[in-house]
């Protein structure tokens, strides 16, 4: 079968048989290497692993011995894996598993990948591969799957059967030693009972997106990281950018670049009305309007406005502690950030005073974003924007922020990131206000961004103008820009983009020593990443 129709056959079915996968005088040196793992493993009660009586799984099997690091980039199998995940292929877990004779899994149907905000019918974030090191017979224990389960949306009820094997559709991997299998993360599947008389012995290989964080608490030790020799052994490793360009895959860049004037000046766009949470005149502290309406508004439009939700006094002690931050930042230009003299990004803000961390879970905008991406929400990157007037955007500066940045999910069902921006100055009509096309969040995610010479010239754009203690958020898949600053204000907003716990932060954006020390609650540990990823 070509690439082609392995991956056509794997997208219809969920699953796919590769049968001699690994060639006869390769599965000898593999096997060899795996035993000796295991009884390093075994004589090594601190190596990591499961060891319970139904399952033995030595966890990193990688690290054992070359030839099971190479066996990421198997040319039978590997070029098929980077086909259906793409470009931004990345390793997420590698283990050995080893399942005793007499191995009993009561009710063992599952799904692997089960996350609320993705929209798994039309989206793959996961691909595993399993290679059979010795013959699998039928009562060997040998995986389960139901073919076509990976496009089944969230439902609270799947069928389950006492003995695995009874649940009716299920196709079992009773395969010879050197095949390999793969299944989607979203594959309903069991192990099954193992009656027979010999240990099933499986290499798991499972790959997923260089922006999703790997598999518990695993990562690639320096010795095997030094081996990582080639850019796609290094994204597999997760040594590089989450969310910047994939091997041989360069990316339009997330954040727009600034021109310098080049003297046209923008139409002035007349703004559209907006949609606003918050009245005038809120009393500080009041809590927001009903979240089923907040819930509502956002699905239909993709963003959202709270006026006033900062009080005035909380105002400036959030905007002196940027002004000190940026003082800090300016004086030491070892401080990450975008130095040019239309837009200063201070990367990492939540790094510079605990009140900034603090700003992260304001009361008045925290719950509704919370509520907006569920209880699994985390900070993907956090910075402070200082836009002087004078720059001119390009009308290209229109984007989403997942859609090449977050491959393998359908965005236009899914919600994986929201964007809350705080402003900490007036934003007038010509203030370059952040601009929204409203609605755009759930257009199918082939649809083009319709083109346009300046940003405020997009027809239906909304324009955010706001005061100072305004905060807005928006989905990560709503089309938007950055507006052309052509007042007489320096434009100053700090930004907390959210996703979910599962997902890498942004590169250089995680949490200091200092934070981790002042992380006390556990909505701030998961927050920072500092929780299971994939675990309660
Ligand atoms: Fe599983
Ligand atoms: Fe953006």
């Amino acid at each position: 079968m070509s690439i082609e129709e392995q991956r056509a056959r794997f997208l219809e079915d969920g699953y796919l048989i590769v049968p001699n996968a690994l060639a006869p005088g390769e599965l000898a040196p593999i096997r060899e290497a795996a035993r000796a793992a295991e009884a390093r493993w075994r004589a090594d009660l601190s190596l990591p692993g499961v060891r319970r009586h139904d399952l033995e799984q030595v966890l990193g099997i990688m690290e054992h011995d070359p030839v099971l690091f190479d066996l990421i980039e198997h040319p039978r199998i590997f070029p098929l894996v980077r086909e259906l995940l793409g470009p931004d292929v990345m390793m997420l877990d590698h283990d050995y598993f080893m399942t005793p004779p007499g191995a009993e899994i009561p009710h063992g149907w599952h799904f692997d990948f089960n996350m609320p905000a993705v929209d798994h019918p039309r989206s793959l974030l996961m691909v595993k591969v399993f290679y059979v090191l010795e013959d699998i017979p039928e009562d060997g224990g040998a995986t389960l799957v139901l073919p076509g389960s990976h496009r089944t949306p969230l439902e609270p009820e799947m069928p389950n059967a006492e003995a695995p094997e009874d649940l009716p559709g299920a196709v079992r991997m009773a395969l010879p030693a050197g095949s390999a299998y793969l299944i989607t993360g979203r594959t309903y599947h069991s192990a099954g009972n193992n009656r027979s008389d010999r240990y099933r012995h499986l290499l798991i290989y499972t790959y997923g997106h260089k922006w999703m964080r790997m598999w518990d608490e695993y990562r690639p030790s320096a010795a095997l990281a030094a081996q990582a020799r080639t850019p796609m052994r290094q994204q597999l490793l997760g040594l590089t950018d989450p969310y910047g360009p994939a091997v041989d895959d360069p990316v339009p860049p997330l954040f727009p670049t600034v021109e310098t004037p080049r003297g046209a000046s923008p139409s002035e766009a007349p703004a559209a009305p907006q949609r606003s949470l918050g009245t005038n005149g809120a009393a500080a502290g009041d809590a927001p309007r009903g979240v089923s309406t907040v819930g509502r508004t956002f699905a239909e439009t993709g963003y959202l406005v709270i006026e006033n939700a900062l009080t005035s006094e909380e105002l400036a002690a959030v905007r002196q502690a940027a002004d000190e931050a940026e003082a800090r930042w300016r004086a030491d230009l070892s401080l990450p950030g975008t130095r040019i003299p239309e837009f200063l990004e201070i990367e990492g803000i939540m790094r510079y005073a605990p009140i900034l961390a603090d700003l992260a879970e304001h009361p008045r905008i925290f719950p509704l974003i919370r509520e907006i991406l569920g209880p699994d929400i985390s900070i993907i990157d956090h910075a402070y924007y200082i836009t002087p007037p004078g720059g001119m955007l390009d009308g290209d500066a229109w984007h989403t922020d997942v859609r090449t940045r977050v491959r393998g999910v359908w965005h236009a069902g899914s919600t994986m990131m929201v964007r809350a921006m705080i402003a900490l100055e007036d934003i007038g009509e010509d203030g370059g206000a952040t601009l929204i096309l409203p609605g755009t969040h759930r257009q199918p995610d082939d649809t083009p961004i319709p083109r346009v010479a300046v940003p405020e010239e997009m027809p239906g754009a909304v324009r955010l103008t706001c005061r100072a203690g305004t905060a807005y958020f928006f989905h990560g898949n709503v089309v938007h820009s950055p507006g052309t600053n052509q007042g007489t204000a320096t434009r100053r907003v700090l930004l907390y983009n959210y996703g979910h716990k599962w997902m890498r932060m942004w590169k250089g954006h995680e949490p200091t020593e200092e934070m981790i020390a002042q992380a006390t609650t556990p909505m701030r540990r998961q927050l920072l990443g500092l929780t299971p990823p994939y675990r309660d």
